[in-house]
């Protein structure tokens, strides 16, 4: 464990965390027609930073008004009208001490057409995933193969929202490459299978992720966080591995080489040996780099936190914070704390249990 352990304070460049606990970035499906959090969701995050979270993320922010919403009643951040609903809320969390981070995603081929202005989907290659649309269990569609148009675009809404997140007030930004969205697509050969140079080897499947961080990076100030998250898991075809070992080392490698400030890695269960190996995804990350690292997956009580903080600088827990409002404080005392279920988070996805 880091000396000075949960409750010691951590900089990355002159971002303080006043711990290393934080809540990890979860859609909460509760915008109306604008755009907007509904209250009781924005009320939900300022608790948790009120009950001592050193890092609070948004949900998922979703990049543009073409294809890349996968939910309904998803959130944006944009316009002005969202800037000025987020900015009070970004104060009280950073008020309180906590980092407020905002997440950023298109969700490419499991976008559902329906939610979106183009109606359309959106991914590296014509394949749609196996699985059906849990929401509406019906298959999802094959998508359109992206095209270098539909890449500016797509680009230029993270630019947006970035600009967007800036100016509501967020010391960090974080684009999700995770849980098989689009840039999750781009960065695996199980869903991009492009014979041009934004497919192929590793190096290429990270092409475009790169155009976005570069673009990203130039609207992000050097004083504010700019962080991925990555995963070797989607949400849908959930068995399937997304990179093997050496694969996962080599996009960890490229984006060290990129002007971000941290890698979130999210893992079903933080402490699971992975890719064959003796190792967990925090270490098998480690190995590869000196960028500050952050992980998630079921660190529900004082000794699991403890025991992923050996590996990690920041450790985050979605179900856990979410369920259980006095979750940060349960876990100073070292309270007894069972782990959660996704089924429970289900049912505290939107209406109740916020506070
Ligand atoms: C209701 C819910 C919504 C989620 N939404 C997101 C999301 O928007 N972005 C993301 O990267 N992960 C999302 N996740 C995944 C969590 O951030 C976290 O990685 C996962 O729940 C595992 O951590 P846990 O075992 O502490 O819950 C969500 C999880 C839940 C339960």
């Amino acid at each position: 464990m880091k000396s000075g352990g949960l409750f010691s304070e951590y900089c990355i460049k002159d971002v303080l965390f006043k711990n290393r606990l934080g809540v990890a970035p979860m859609t909460r499906m509760s915008s109306s027609v604008d755009g907007i959090p509904r209250r009781d969701v924005f009320e939900f995050l300022v608790h948790r930073a009120k009950s001592g979270a050193g890092a609070v993320y948004s949900e998922a922010i979703v990049t543009d008004y073409e294809s890349a919403q996968g939910y309904p009643r998803q959130s944006r951040l944009s316009t002005q009208r969202q800037i000025e609903a987020w900015k009070p809320v970004v104060h009280d969390i950073q008020q309180e001490g906590a980092v407020a981070i905002m997440q950023m995603f298109h969700c490419g081929r499991i976008a559902t057409p329906e939610v979106n202005p183009a109606h359309r989907s959106i991914a590296p290659s014509p394949l749609a995933p196996r699985q059906n649309n849990p929401l509406s269990a019906a298959p999802y569609p094959v998508p359109d193969e992206i095209t270098f148009f539909d890449m500016k675009h797509v680009l230029l809404g993270f630019v947006e929202t970035a600009r967007g997140a800036v100016a509501a007030g967020f010391k960090g930004i974080e684009l999700h490459c995770a849980h098989g969205y689009l840039l999750s697509q781009f960065l695996s050969s199980y869903s991009n299978q492009r014979g041009d140079a934004f497919g192929g080897p590793v190096e290429n499947r990270f092409r475009f992720v790169r155009e976005i961080i570069q673009a990203v990076r130039e609207v992000v100030p050097s004083d504010r966080l700019l962080l991925v998250r990555i995963s070797n898991w989607g949400v849908v075809d959930m068995d399937v591995e997304l990179f093997n070992k050496e694969e996962y080392q080599e996009v960890i490698r490229l984006f060290s080489k990129e002007p971000i400030d941290a890698i979130s890695v999210s893992t079903y269960a933080y402490d699971q040996k992975v890719f064959g190996t003796n190792q967990n995804m925090a270490q098998i990350t480690r190995d590869v780099t000196t960028l500050p690292i952050f992980i998630c997956g079921q660190i529900h009580d004082r000794s699991s936190a403890e025991n992923a903080l050996g590996d990690a600088d920041i450790v985050l827990s979605g179900k856990s914070a979410l369920l259980n409002p006095q979750w940060i404080s349960d876990v100073r005392q070292g309270r007894p704390l069972p782990p959660r279920r996704s089924e429970e988070a289900n049912i505290a996805y939107t209406e109740t249990q916020l506070l």
